[in-house]
């Protein structure tokens, strides 16, 4: 039964915030994937979170703010900060900053690191919950580690069942993938992971140099080391023709012609790489869950939130 799963009301906040307080986890709608989330000062409430998602502990994780003056509380703020904070949050952006020294983050949760990665989500009931418990809340994607990140409850349950005692409903994710992480913490910005922020839409409001470092040698985010969003099935990318037994996966006209007799789905007919973003994760966990050997997904042009999706693709498919 998905009792745990439960829509919005006050009762359900009031019910987060006891978990919270207990140390216990939840799971989180946001624009861009559900969270697992928990107390970011609790060692003990964090570990639940690597436990239970199977993470591997070097792995760090987003501290979930609601307000700029909780991250000056243990972060070492900066111009960059302000500027970008003011133009994107709330909304899709994760920023790395220096922690401020004896705060009283869980160093399990920044594994150890000298830096903290903040975010300020675009979804009511998660700033709702931030404000009342008023502590930053860290939240992983709530996914089994290397699974496909969850964008509806029932993908949270899908890998948590009943282990965690509330999934809080709020629907479709809005983005459908995950937020972009930049570096921020010198003059120049680092791009850590791409996501529904594009360098684009950075460069229109600061004038500052932008690196890519999304799959570098040298690693500066450790998440990015994984393998992750994977399928069961082999994904093959970059196809515009199908086999037969397979499973398609088209974007705007690229589509299997009449003789394919498979399951084809569309991330977006219109060519809207928005649209695709947000229908991707979906789609793939429903073909996942199809009775074909493999899926197929055709070329999606990699530009704004196409940079994303690729890079989420080339990873499941390596
Ligand atoms: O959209 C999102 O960001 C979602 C929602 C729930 O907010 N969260 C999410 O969390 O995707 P997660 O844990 O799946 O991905 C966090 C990424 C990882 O790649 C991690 O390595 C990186 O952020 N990260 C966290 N702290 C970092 C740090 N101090 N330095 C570099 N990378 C960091
Ligand atoms: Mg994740």
């Amino acid at each position: 039964m998905t009792s745990n799963i439960k829509k919005y009301s006050g009762k359900v906040i009031q019910q987060a915030y006891e978990i919270l307080k207990n140390g216990e986890l939840l799971a989180i709608p946001s624009e861009t994937v559900y969270g697992l989330g928990a107390d970011a000062t609790s060692d003990s409430a964090i570990s639940k979170i690597y436990k239970l998602k199977k993470r591997p502990h070097i792995n760090p994780l987003i501290l979930h703010i609601s307000s700029i003056h909780m991250v000056e509380q243990f972060a070492e703020t900066n111009q960059l900060f302000y500027l970008l904070s003011n133009y994107f949050w709330p909304g899709p952006l994760t920023m790395i900053l220096n922690q401020k020294k004896n705060n009283n983050i869980s160093e399990l949760a920044t594994s150890n690191l000298s830096s903290v990665a903040v975010r300020l989500p675009d979804n009511k009931i998660f700033q709702n919950i931030i404000e009342k418990f008023n502590n930053p809340i860290a939240a992983p994607s709530a996914n089994i580690s290397g699974n496909i990140s969850p964008t509806d409850p029932y993908h949270v349950y899908e890998d948590f069942g009943n282990n965690i005692e509330l999934i809080i409903d709020g629907g479709q994710s809005e983005k459908g993938v995950e937020s972009t992480v930049i570096d921020i913490r010198s003059k120049e910005i680092v791009v850590l992971r791409y996501g529904p922020i594009t360098q684009k839409m950075i460069e229109k409001k600061v004038v500052c140099k932008i690196k890519k470092n999304v799959r570098d040698k040298k690693i500066l985010s450790p998440g990015q080391m994984f393998k992750h969003y994977s399928p069961s099935k082999r994904l093959i990318i970059n196809t515009t023709k199908p086999k037969k037994n397979c499973s398609f996966l088209g974007f705007g006209d690229i589509m299997p012609d009449r003789h394919f007799s498979g399951i084809a789905l569309n991330l977006s007919i219109g060519g809207d790489l928005n649209e695709a973003a947000s229908n991707l994760f979906k789609m793939l966990r429903f073909l996942d869950k199809t009775d074909t050997q493999e899926i197929v997904v055709a070329p999606i042009p990699n530009k704004d939130v196409g940079l994303a999706i690729n890079d989420k693709l080339k990873r499941a498919s390596s």
